[in-house]
């Protein structure tokens, strides 16, 4: 089926045979033709020029020119591995049968291949791993009932809880379309008017904003998923990833450091400990939620931007997963892989939250234009299980994803003709019930500020220190309108917070009044944050 081939390229032509004089070394073109000159053009006498119908010239240098697919628009840098996924057969203490009837988890010591690709953000493809950025954290489990993809991040919380803003979130982000650099200002201006985004950045710019290395970094579903059980009834979980090997982040001092001598530290820790057997290993952990809306709450269970509070919502171990081998071939494997928050198996399902429905259109749609239509017959892609769909045709069909026995005249269903035939029902569907008006609104219990300043609050002295220290660095050559809105809404996080801030731009601006108004930064500031309260 060439599965092994496209992978590990044995070298030989598709049966296998050689001609006579060759070995299965001999180097060919993609034709077969066997190379006697890899070393010279053909040209008319040694110094040229060069004829145009040299075949074998033209094949080599334009499939050289194609080499390179679009970039991820994001999340363009990654490192991948392989590995397995072994179940624990129940949720802490609780049969997991009772929650979902997903098939992977439910024996002890059920074993699940699994692929994994972890990556930075902002940034292109070659960029330092150093970078402040989330990490991203997507796992394809090539499970009995096809794949299940759960693309998270290594923080547990996101910027934005619509998916409308990704767009301009991810173009502030971005460099500069004028000047090609990536800015502070740029950043936070986005941010500074989208409160939401808070309690994303106690984290970000905090040490936290730069785990070590993929090794030592939680993972987390972020997004509010459902599990489903055998009658059909469903409960809200969001999944996390600890790492058995300890988490370590890195100020940014100690990351600059880094950069200076290696901007590929994470891939090569990563490859290099599989290498040498020393397996990073992670426990998956859930929350678990009624599926209602839980009014009780100061928050909506669906809100991304929110933590469930572990002493109310427990994380409870259901497996774990174990990288034991490295890829083969990057590009076939690392950056051809492609993850989506749709692909879900029998058990498993979305929950209302409306960001998830709008990350579920993005990923398959930005994965037909960047790997191709027929992505999924890529080996990485690929469910390790029987395909048969009457889906034929498009750029680059591998081949057809047929049952062995299928009358291959009969690519439709419905038919009497020996065509493809929907599966038997195993299990009753999920049927929620919905009745509300159809609208474009924020949700009602935004509460922006108190798990930030919560988590202000939670940080160790230096991890406090270091996020004032960043947010400086980003925001003291900002517009002061940017600079002014960030420390107002530090101050609604956390008094101390904004204090501090106020604090160090005023220092680092040389102890410069604000321009125009004659007041200083922290005085303009202070007003703001007086009219906050009072609105
Ligand atoms: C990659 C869209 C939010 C995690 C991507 C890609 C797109 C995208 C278009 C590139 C996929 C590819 O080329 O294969 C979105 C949208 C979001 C969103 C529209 C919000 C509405 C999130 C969140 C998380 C996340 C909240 C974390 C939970 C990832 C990861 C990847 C990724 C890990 C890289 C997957 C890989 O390694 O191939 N996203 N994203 N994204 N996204 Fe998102």
């Amino acid at each position: 089926n060439g599965t092994g081939t496209a992978v590990t390229g044995a070298g030989t032509s598709h049966d296998g045979r050689t001609a006579e004089g060759e070995s299965a070394q001999t180097l060919t073109t993609r034709q077969g033709h066997p190379l006697t000159n890899n070393q010279n053009t053909r040209t008319v006498g040694n110094r040229g020029p060069a004829t145009l119908e040299n075949y074998q010239f033209i094949e080599k240098i334009s499939h050289f020119d194609r080499e390179r697919i679009p970039e991820r628009v994001v999340h363009a840098r990654g490192a991948g591995a392989h590995g397995v996924f072994e179940a624990y057969g129940k949720v802490g203490d609780e049969p997991i049968a009772k929650y979902t009837r997903a098939k992977l988890f439910q024996e002890k010591g059920k074993q699940t291949p699994v692929f994994v690709r972890f990556s930075t953000v902002g940034h292109g493809g070659h960029s330092p791993e150093t970078l402040r950025d989330p990490r991203g954290f997507a796992v394809k489990f090539y499970t009995e009932d096809g794949n299940w993809d759960l693309v998270g991040n290594n923080l547990k919380v996101f910027f934005i809880r619509d998916a409308m803003k990704f767009p301009d979130l991810i173009h502030s982000q971005k460099p500069d379309p004028v000047t090609n650099r990536q800015s502070g200002e740029r950043i936070f201006d986005f941010i500074c008017n989208t409160p939401e985004a808070m309690h994303m950045v106690s984290f970000l710019f905090s040490p936290w904003g730069i785990p070590a290395n993929y090794r030592q970094m939680q993972g987390s579903g972020v997004n509010t998923y459902k599990w489903v059980n055998a009658q059909g009834d469903a409960v809200l979980v969001k999944y996390h990833w600890e790492p058995l090997q300890g988490i370590k982040n890195l100020t940014a001092p100690e990351a600059e450091a880094i950069q200076a001598k290696n901007f590929n530290h994470a891939t090569q820790d990563l490859f290099e400990h599989i290498a040498k057997g020393e397996f990073p290993e992670w426990e998956l952990r859930v929350q678990i939620m009624s599926d209602d809306e839980h009014p009780e709450l100061d928050f909506d269970p669906l809100d991304d931007t929110k933590i469930w509070p572990e002493d109310q919502f427990p994380h409870l171990p259901v497996g774990k997963m174990t990288l034991n081998r490295n890829p083969e071939n990057y590009f076939a494997e690392v950056e051809q892989s492609a993850f989506g928050t749709g692909v879900l198996v029998d058990g498993l399902d979305f929950s209302d939250d409306k960001m998830l429905q709008g990350r579920t259109f993005s990923y398959s749609d930005t994965q037909r234009y960047r790997v191709g239509t027929n992505y999924l017959q890529l080996p990485i892609n690929a469910p390790k299980k029987h395909v048969a769909t009457n889906q034929r045709d498009g750029q680059m069909a591998y081949h057809v994803d047929s049952a062995p026995d299928q009358n291959l005249h009969i690519n439709y269903e419905p038919s009497s003709l020996n065509g493809l035939k929907e599966a038997p029902r195993s299990a009753p569907d999920h049927m929620p019930e919905y009745k509300g008006r159809l609208m474009r609104q924020t949700i009602d219990r935004q509460n922006n500020f108190k798990q930030a300043g919560e988590r202000y609050r939670l940080h160790e002295g230096w991890e406090r220190d270091d996020l004032i220290n960043n947010m400086v660095g980003a925001l003291a050559d900002a517009d002061r309108r940017v600079s002014d809105k960030m420390v107002e809404l530090c101050t609604n996080c956390d008094p101390d917070w904004g204090k501090r801030l106020a604090e160090g731009l005023h220092k680092a601006r040389g102890g410069k009044k604000a321009e125009g108004s004659g007041q200083s930064n922290e005085a303009r500031s202070s007003e703001a944050v007086a009219e906050a309260e009072a609105t």
